[in-house]
């Protein structure tokens, strides 16, 4: 049918056609985000997903809803797992949300601690900033230490203090929570330990990869206990028929029920899948209704597409070794597998490959999320690696020197 109007979008926080499911999550940061702003305390969250599951998109969502409701945010994605991104980039977004803080009347003195917390922030952290005029009458040190365990929690409550006094709250959205380093981990804990003991309005919404859970943990003991974590799965079976059949009804083009099967089936339900799926399928069929053939027409170029774009960008960007390591995995299939399993595949131990499997957590490629246990973070990957890499190598030491 006609790709001009293929409603389909697969793509990394590519808005679909039609949102479904997740409607759990959504409840849950409704009543967070309804209670922060009154003043109640709600914790903070971080929506755990797999790759291309749909996290970015929630986060999109929950955004914007922060948005309708009067919240001043700040919304970033943290680029990699390189570190020391946060400072960075919350300096000139904070900066924003002053700017429109103080365009809401209010008294000023908030504002100035906030506007000097900003000022000493970006100069511990060597960042370049003009500075924010106001009548800088704050504290001279608050958040200058260099110290991002204690400035981050120094500088949000001063934000937020600012916001509370324009009866607004300060909500923070992170994309990519998995890449922050340990101390920026650490200071965002922090930041919210203080605003659930001072009845700060504030409140951090955060997405990434399941191993994130593990290592805010390891980062804080507490932040088990400060962090819900909503876990962001395949979409249900009722979900995923509609993620196709709607936008497809409002073309005119309706899905025979044996074509939603075999999707459903082929896709597990996962966001990226239905897209593809969707889009291709569409493309590939020449009439409405879409039947089960036209599925397993579009198959070949669906698993082009995918090797493509969604698989290969992120193989490529992996050594030699770390490609081993996951055709190993790939050879046990989808997993989750005991790492001394992968270790034997390889011919040898575990600690041999630690590095090699320490590199793929740091990465986003694989993920551990009970102890002595690894598993790939983009959903069917252990067929692409089969594909791609039909051989597997054994592990050689390498050479010294
Ligand atoms: N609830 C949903 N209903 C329908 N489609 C969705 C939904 N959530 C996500 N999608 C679609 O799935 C694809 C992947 O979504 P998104 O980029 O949000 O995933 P992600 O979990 O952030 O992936 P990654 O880990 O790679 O960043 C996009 O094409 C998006 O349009
Ligand atoms: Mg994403």
């Amino acid at each position: 049918m006609d790709p001009r109007t293929n409603p389909f979008a697969p793509g990394a926080g590519a808005r679909p056609p039609a949102f479904a499911g997740r409607e759990q999550i959504l409840e849950a940061a409704d009543i967070a985000l309804d209670r922060q702003i009154a003043g109640r305390h709600a914790n903070s969250m971080i929506l755990l997903g797999l790759r291309g599951v749909g996290k970015t998109v929630l986060l999109n969502r929950l955004h914007e809803e922060a948005k309708a409701k009067g919240y001043e945010t700040v919304r970033l994605e943290v680029p990699d797992a390189a570190g020391g991104h946060l400072a960075r980039m919350l300096v000139p977004m904070l900066d924003s949300v002053l700017r429109r803080l103080d365009r809401r009347q209010a008294a000023q003195d908030a504002m100035g601690r906030a506007g000097a917390a900003l000022v000493n922030f970006a100069a511990a952290f060597k960042i370049s900033y003009q500075g924010f005029a106001l009548g800088l009458d704050g504290d001279g040190l608050a958040a200058g230490s260099g110290n991002m365990e204690a400035d981050l929690p120094d500088l949000m409550r001063a934000v937020w203090e600012a916001a509370a006094d324009r009866k607004t709250a300060l909500g923070l959205f992170i994309d990519e929570v998995q890449y922050l380093s340990r101390d920026e981990l650490s200071a965002l804990a922090r930041t919210c330990h203080e605003a659930a003991q001072q009845g700060g309005r504030f409140l951090m919404i955060g997405a990434g990869l399941p191993q994130i859970a593990a290592l805010a943990g390891d980062a804080k003991s507490y932040a088990e206990r400060l962090f819900s974590y909503p876990e962001v799965g395949p979409l249900s079976d009722a979900a995923a028929r509609e993620v196709l059949s709607r936008p497809a009804a409002e073309e005119g083009v309706a899905f025979e029920d044996a074509a939603l099967d075999r999707i459903v089936a082929d896709t597990e339900g996962y966001a990226y899948f239905l897209q593809s799926w969707g889009k291709f399928v569409w493309d590939e069929a020449d009439a409405s209704p879409i039947t089960e053939d036209d599925v397993i027409r579009a198959h070949p170029a669906i698993r082009a597409d995918l090797d493509e774009s969604f698989f290969r960008v992120r193989y490529d960007r992996s050594s030699p070794a770390e490609q081993q390591y996951l055709r190993a995995m790939a050879e046990l299939g989808p997993g989750p597998h005991q790492t001394g399993d992968v270790a034997k595949i390889l011919g040898t131990e575990s600690s041999q490959v630690a590095n090699t499997r320490r590199k793929l957590i740091e990465a986003g490629m694989i993920y551990s999320q009970r102890h002595g246990e690894t598993a790939f973070t983009v959903p069917l990957f252990d067929t692409f690696m089969r594909r791609t890499m039909p051989d597997l190598v054994p592990y050689t030491p390498r050479k010294r020197g």
